[in-house]
């Protein structure tokens, strides 16, 4: 019989980043259009949210939309873009409610006039809330993020504010989207897929990693706790010796 996790004494990681892959292969294993299986995973992903926070976990930060999923049908991304529409209005309610403050990392320009203001609203509104960080990347890359970063560092230095001589790894953070969030301490992917796909490049040099087969629509509690117990068996060294 499999050993029951007692998640009571389980150390827990601060800052969960996860690649939320599988929705396609998720419908297709039932018959259904590509987009049953993102109306599914949507509805995943809230539940998380609610996991994460019982669990202790205080950053949770998930890929949704990358800079690349442009590259699907029209209608795909119609639908994602409507899924993110829907729940940047639907979730204002429930973030009151839990104190879940929400931010959003990627090239917001490039979205749609109107999701960009329900996201403004949402960030706007839920800035004092001190539950959940709840960070969710849409038309996210994190080369397009470091090269981000770099244009307003350079346009610092031209201006004089900056030295370079004072250009150091805190510097540069500051300039990424994710720049007040910790570092992920674990990084989840679900699918069976093992890449990072342009996700937090520079955030999880130090990060663990977790692969799970399970499809994101089938992700559930149990399947979060068995990462964290996964991270609990890891020896972080961070280069050092113990
Ligand atoms: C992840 O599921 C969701 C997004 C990338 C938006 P996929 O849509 O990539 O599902 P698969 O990988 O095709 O199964
Ligand atoms: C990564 O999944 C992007 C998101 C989960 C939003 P993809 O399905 O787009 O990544 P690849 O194509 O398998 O690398
Ligand atoms: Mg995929």
């Amino acid at each position: 019989m499999a050993k029951k996790i007692n998640i009571e004494e389980l150390n827990i990681p601060e800052h969960v980043a996860i690649i939320m892959d599988g929705n396609g292969r998720w419908a297709k294993k039932r018959l259904l259009p590509r987009t049953a299986g993102h109306a599914q995973g949507a509805r995943v992903a809230e539940q998380i949210c609610d996991d994460a926070w019982d669990l202790g976990i205080k950053y949770l930060t998930i890929y949704a939309f990358s800079t690349e999923n442009w590259k699907r049908s029209e209608e795909e991304v119609g639908m994602l873009m409507n899924l993110l529409r829907k729940y940047m209005i639907s979730s204002l309610e429930k973030c009151a409610k839990n104190n879940v403050r929400v931010r959003v990392i990627g090239d917001k320009t490039k979205l749609a006039a109107d999701l960009q203001e329900s996201i403004a609203n949402l960030e706007e509104k839920t800035k004092e809330n001190t539950g959940l960080n709840f960070t969710i990347a849409i038309n996210y890359g994190g080369r397009d993020e470091i090269v981000r970063a770099v244009k307003k560092l350079a346009a610092k230095v031209k201006d004089g504010e900056l030295e370079i001589d004072n250009i150091d790894e805190d510097a540069f953070n500051s300039f990424l989207d994710t720049n007040e969030l910790p570092y992920p301490d674990l990084m989840i992917r679900t699918s069976g897929e093992l890449r990072s796909s342009n996700f937090l490049p520079w955030q999880i040099a130090y990060s663990e990693f977790y692969f799970t087969d399970v499809l994101w629509p089938d992700f559930d509690k149990k399947e979060l706790e068995k990462a964290v117990e996964y991270y609990n068996k890891r020896d972080r060294r961070f280069g050092g010796t113990k």
